[in-house]
């Protein structure tokens, strides 16, 4: 229930992305969301809750504490590429909202990890295993 609850608000935020128009250079402005905390608040807290501690049931894992964070391919790849019941945000986000969403929970939420991800990073693991 709780789940196609989320995913009818995910998709209703990706029907709306196309309505805001790309910007010149090819980089598309999909969300107007400037930074990782935004972006964390609006977007990933819907599943992760505002804690980042996961849902109840176990179904999202939490981000908080979360050791798998310490290399930060598996977040990228995770919020790139989707992975279970996780959706893919690659066509939602640029590489930049997604370099600091995971740059924000690598630094909050009781994790500290602060080696800086960059947009190339990104999309260095964007295009592996793929022809992006
Ligand atoms: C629609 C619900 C939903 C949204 C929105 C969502 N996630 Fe997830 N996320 C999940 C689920 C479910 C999993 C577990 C996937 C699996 O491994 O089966 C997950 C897993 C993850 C993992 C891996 C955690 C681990 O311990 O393996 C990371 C990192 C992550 N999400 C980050 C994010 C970020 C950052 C955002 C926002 C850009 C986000 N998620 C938005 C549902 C969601």
């Amino acid at each position: 229930m709780r789940g196609t609850i989320l995913r009818l608000g995910l998709l209703t935020m990706l029907a709306a992305a196309p309505a805001l128009a790309d910007s010149p250079g090819g980089r598309p402005a999909k969300v107007a969301l400037p930074d990782g905390e935004q972006v964390y608040n609006q977007i990933c807290a819907a599943c992760h809750l505002d804690k980042a501690q996961g849902s109840p049931d176990g179904t999202v894992p939490a981000l908080a504490h979360n050791a798998k964070l310490a290399d930060p391919d598996y977040p990228v790849t995770v919020v790139m590429k989707g992975q279970g019941g996780m959706p893919w945000f690659s066509e939602m986000l640029t590489p930049a909202q997604v370099a600091s969403v995971v740059g924000y929970v690598r630094t909050h939420f009781d994790n500290a990890y602060p080696e800086p991800i960059s947009e190339a990073d990104v999309k260095r693991i964007a295009a592996k295993g793929s022809e992006e």
